[in-house]
């Protein structure tokens, strides 16, 4: 399911932690702004007062603060009000959403890289959002370079940056075998070229899937 009113649309920007998506997101708002288009350019977790209050308790302390079980139930918590309070107002109001992550990172982060959970990811996003981006951004890139760029920027917030080089690897091999498994919906960019150029690349391809996808 799609959540497109007749002129909205939602996008989605994943990969791992310092690959550049928020970077490429804000790009994207500017870039279709310029153009004549409304846009609401928002994150997970986060993107509402109260979820942002929850990316509070998932991003910072230890590594081990939560079970990968309990993190599922806190970024679908999260979620829910990013969805009831930010994203399907501004699907409604006829705008193009623009998101830093959404339900992809669980599917990597929680379900496959951190643990085993897929099936528990997908049964509760299912059962409690229900809703794909109709358009998602995969930064793909070199985890090292990734790793030390968002280390440095010392936000604080390296919960899951902490959890190393070999995290990183598998969550890359999780994006990229997500992104081969839906490739009408997720499109792999490639994230070790100067940010311009990314962000070239991406404004082409949302100005040409904009024009050519099916009215809804
Ligand atoms: P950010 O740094 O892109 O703002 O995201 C915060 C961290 O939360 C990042 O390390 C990825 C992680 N995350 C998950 O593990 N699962 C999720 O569902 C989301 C949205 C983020």
């Amino acid at each position: 399911m799609t959540t497109a009113g007749a002129t909205g649309a939602f996008i989605s920007f994943e990969g791992i932690d310092g690959s550049g998506k928020s970077t490429q997101a804000r790009a994207l708002a500017e870039g279709l702004r310029a153009a004549g288009h409304r846009v609401t350019l928002t994150r997970e977790p986060g993107g509402a007062p109260g979820a942002e209050e929850i990316r509070r308790l998932l991003v910072s302390g230890a590594a081990e603060r939560w079970s990968p079980e309990t993190e599922i139930l806190l970024f679908n918590a999260a979620r829910r009000d990013h969805l009831e309070r930010t994203i399907r107002p501004a699907l409604g109001r006829g705008e193009i959403v623009i998101t830093d992550r959404f339900v992809d990172s669980t599917r990597v982060y929680q379900g496959a890289a951190r643990a085993d959970l897929r099936a528990l990811a997908d049964a509760l996003h299912d059962l409690v959002i229900a809703v794909e981006p109709d358009l998602t951004f995969v930064i793909d890139m070199d985890p090292g370079i990734a790793l030390a760029r968002g280390l440095a920027r010392g936000t604080g917030e390296d919960r899951f940056e902490d959890l190393g080089l070999a995290f990183q690897t598998r969550l890359r091999a999780g994006f990229r075998d997500l992104a081969e498994a839906n490739p009408a919906r997720l499109r792999l960019i490639d994230g070790d070229r100067p940010a311009a150029a990314i962000s070239a690349e991406i404004i082409a391809q949302t100005q040409d899937w904009l024009t050519r996808r099916p009215a809804s």
